[in-house]
């Protein structure tokens, strides 16, 4: 594998696509996995043989004992959270020293952050965005406005005692202002964070000269997203979206690398859609379809635990997606939780209630409340794809199924996902990036952890 061979991988809906078990799949074959956007509002999912990992900030690649993992610049780190999961990670017998980094300038999100998330939200009655609570909001807005705390810091205790002291002041004060808000102990939170920078402060490293220099040795990279697309602070259905950018562009900034070091974008996409939190949905499924697929993917979430909403794919959506963030290809997970439905739904264009059509995902938020998709109806292949790792095994209605949606997305498929385990994947058709695939799993297969 040589450096032309880096690529980024992102959410191409409402987040949980199942980038984390891509990401893992992937890493047998990259050295190097960067996180480069969100923070612990991200859950990833990382299944093989019966083990089980949930990575919030550190890059899933961290499961592969030789991947050496960033987090990026234009991220918001809780840094006691940090302590804690790189701490689980150890009691599940991943070794991580020297070779999890921390850029100096990420954002920190204190506790007071996550008050303040947790008060705007009850203050926003039923507009609420539905957070995940974790602070991320408030980081990048103080980060915005030039008055975050940055990673930096940790290497210098006194220094950060002092400004997060003056900060978290400087937030009870707006918590006072907001109803049934009460104001964080600040004496607490400085020991809290001064102990979790003693752990950290040893991670700082700048991720561009880092990225430059195993691009320049041959090693190529993994760009690792968090949320997805429509989540994108400005691609997104804003308001309802996150407070970061989730697009591959967000990686070149943040880790201040020339975009030309990202490689190809894969794109990771549900066979159906889920979404956590509110704002608009045009394809839910409020009803028994969407109790279904809710049960049968396990639509719970890895960070909040919060049921996910479930609804139809909607390729208007996909498309939207796929020009926003130039995603080159597709990885679509979850094929498994559509094996026993009669008929399946693909929103293709969306109706306003004067009658018009809308081929593309409004600006409004209000716009694409009021949305009705017009659906098309495929046949469903009622048999087992659960765990098949080779595209010859699937069912005909199910390679239709593929098939189809590439034709409506406009991007190849390269990768299927059957089931939630690293192995339960295949690579589909010969486009170059499946290639790619292809030689990695090739890999994957031959090593463990
Ligand atoms: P991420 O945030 O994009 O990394 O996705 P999450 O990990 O939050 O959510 C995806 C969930 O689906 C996790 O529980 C995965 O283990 C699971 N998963 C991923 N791919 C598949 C698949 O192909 N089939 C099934 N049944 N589950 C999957
Ligand atoms: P991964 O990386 C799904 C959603 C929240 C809420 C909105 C804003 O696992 O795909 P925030 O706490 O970021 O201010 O919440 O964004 N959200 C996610 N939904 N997956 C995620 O991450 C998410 N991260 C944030 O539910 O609707
Ligand atoms: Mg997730």
């Amino acid at each position: 594998m040589d450096p032309e061979r880096s690529l980024t991988i992102v959410g191409g809906q409402w987040g949980d696509e199942g980038k984390g078990k891509v990401v893992d799949l992937l890493s047998a074959k990259y050295p190097v996995v960067v996180r480069f956007n969100g923070g612990h509002n991200a859950g990833h999912t990382v299944r093989f043989a019966d083990r089980r990992f949930a990575l919030h900030l550190v890059p899933s690649g961290v499961v592969h004992s030789d991947v050496t993992c960033y987090l990026a610049a234009g991220m918001v780190i809780d840094p006691p959270f940090l302590v804690a999961e790189i701490d689980r990670l150890h009691a599940q017998g991943i070794a991580t020293a020297g070779r999890i980094f921390l850029s100096p300038r990420a954002s920190l999100i204190l506790p007071t952050h996550q008050a303040i998330d947790a008060a705007r939200e009850q203050a926003r009655g039923a507009a609420r965005i539905g957070t995940t609570g974790r602070g991320i909001g408030p980081a990048y807005q103080d980060q915005a406005q030039r008055r975050g705390l940055r990673a930096y810091l940790l290497a210098d205790r006194e220094r950060l005692a002092v400004e997060a002291r003056s900060l978290m002041a400087e937030h009870n004060r707006e918590l006072a202002s907001l109803a049934g808000a009460a104001a964080v102990d600040v004496d607490a939170a400085v020991a809290t964070l001064v102990k979790a920078a003693k752990r950290l402060a040893p991670l700082l490293k700048e991720v561009g000269p880092e990225l430059r220099h195993h691009a320049a040795a041959g090693r190529p990279i993994l760009f690792e997203g968090a949320q997805g697309v429509l989540l994108d602070r400005w691609w997104g259905t804003y308001p309802y979206v996150t407070s970061s950018s989730c697009l591959p562009g967000m990686a070149a900034a943040s880790c201040g690398i020339s975009p030309s070091l990202l490689g190809p974008v894969v794109g990771v996409m549900k066979a159906y859609v889920t979404r956590v939190g509110s704002g608009p949905f045009p394809t839910e499924l409020e009803d028994a379809v969407g109790d279904g697929l809710r049960e049968r993917g396990a639509e719970f979430g890895t960070t909040t635990g919060r049921p996910r909403r479930c609804g139809w794919f909607d390729a208007v959506a996909a498309r939207f997606a796929v020009l926003a963030a130039g995603i080159d290809a597709i990885a679509l997970t979850k094929l498994d939780v559509l094996d026993s439905l009669d008929v399946i739904k693909v929103a293709v264009a969306y109706e306003l209630p004067d009658g018009t059509h809308l081929d593309t995902v409004p600006a409004d938020p209000e716009l694409l409340a009021a949305v009705r998709p017009r659906y098309e109806e495929r046949r469903g292949w009622q048999a087992e794809t659960a765990g098949l790792t080779h595209a010859t095994e699937l069912p005909p209605a199910a390679r239709d199924y593929l098939r189809y949606l590439e034709r409506q997305v406009g991007v190849p498929i390269v990768l299927v996902s059957t089931g939630p385990r690293r192995e339960e994947t295949m690579v589909r058709g010969d486009h170059p990036i499946a290639r790619q695939f292809a030689e990695v799993m090739g890999a994957g297969a031959a090593r463990s952890t």
